[in-house]
């Protein structure tokens, strides 16, 4: 194994391996819609990284801006360039913030996005209740804050899930070869809910990228976190679950629910409205 210039960016792969953004966002654009009546403008991303999905949110929009907040100047310096640079006269209306969640202000969004479970950075309840009404008053009235969320017997189980990601374009066009994304849960308290969870990536026979990304996080659940929203001022909250495939995998299709069998592995939105 070796390591050129050429390999991609660890955020590429990050990219390739954990986010859907037009899917994430086509999920909030259209619960927006169906309460409002009108397209969401205002976007709030806490915990952006690069800020991949508040650039999509203004891409293809003229009326539409995003903010992007994140304490690492890291991905912040690396989206700024791969992803608002490019996007032209859009890239005006994308605002990235080199802050901590707690403490950004930003004008009120229509929508506020926390997504890849980043409030689980906040471990206890009293912290995770101050940003969450934190991020109720970054919404404008009749805003909402969406959160996801994982779970399932896997997920309290110290595992190693394997996937194959098939090549594709990178963000600046370079070919990206299909590489294996191992998620790692290396441990999971069942005192404290803490779960340390590790992403690595293979590129077979060029490169090994081990413990790319590592999370120290609590594991909560839906209950706690409607609880605390609603403990933070959030009015109402909702939740939506996908559905599965034949093979057992997610098929992408989030619906509301009520109540929800565990399974070995689940993904789910919380949506909080202010
Ligand atoms: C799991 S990554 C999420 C990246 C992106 N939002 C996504 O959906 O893939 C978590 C990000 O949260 C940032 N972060 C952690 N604590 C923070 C805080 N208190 N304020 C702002 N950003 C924070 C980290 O720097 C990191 O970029």
């Amino acid at each position: 194994m070796h390591t050129n210039a050429r390999t991609p960016h660890r955020f590429v792969l990050y990219s390739a391996a954990a986010q859907e953004v037009d899917a994430d966002l086509d999920f909030v654009r259209r619960l927006y819609r169906r309460r409002h009546a009108r397209a969401p403008q205002r976007l709030r991303e806490d915990f952006c990284g690069t800020a991949k999905l508040a650039c999509a949110w203004v891409a293809d929009r003229a009326d539409c801006q995003a903010w992007g907040v994140d304490l690492d100047p890291a991905p912040l310096t690396w989206g700024d360039r791969h992803y608002r640079q490019p996007l032209g006269s859009a890239a005006e209306r994308v605002h990235l913030l080199q802050q901590d969640v707690l403490r950004a202000r930003t004008p009120p969004a229509d929508v506020l996005l926390a997504l890849n479970f980043s409030y689980f950075v906040f471990q206890q309840r009293a912290a995770l209740r101050a940003y969450l009404r934190r991020a109720r008053a970054a919404l404008a009235p009749g805003g909402v804050a969406v959160f996801d969320i994982f779970g399932g017997t896997g997920a309290v189980t110290a595992t190693r899930e394997q996937t194959m990601i098939r090549g594709a374009r990178g963000p600046d066009g370079a070919r990206l070869p299909a590489f294996r994304f191992t998620w790692e849960h290396a441990h999971y308290d069942a005192v404290t809910q803490r779960i340390l969870c590790h992403m690595h990536f293979e590129i077979p026979g060029v490169r090994r990228y081990r413990k790319a990304f590592t999370y120290d996080w609590r594991l909560w659940t839906i209950t706690e976190l409607r609880e605390l929203l609603s403990e933070a001022g959030f009015k109402t909250t909702e939740v939506y679950t996908h559905g599965f495939d034949k093979r057992g995998t997610s098929d992408g299709i989030y619906r509301r629910v009520k109540r929800f069998d565990n399974q070995i592995g689940w993904l789910a939105y919380v949506a909080a409205w202010r």
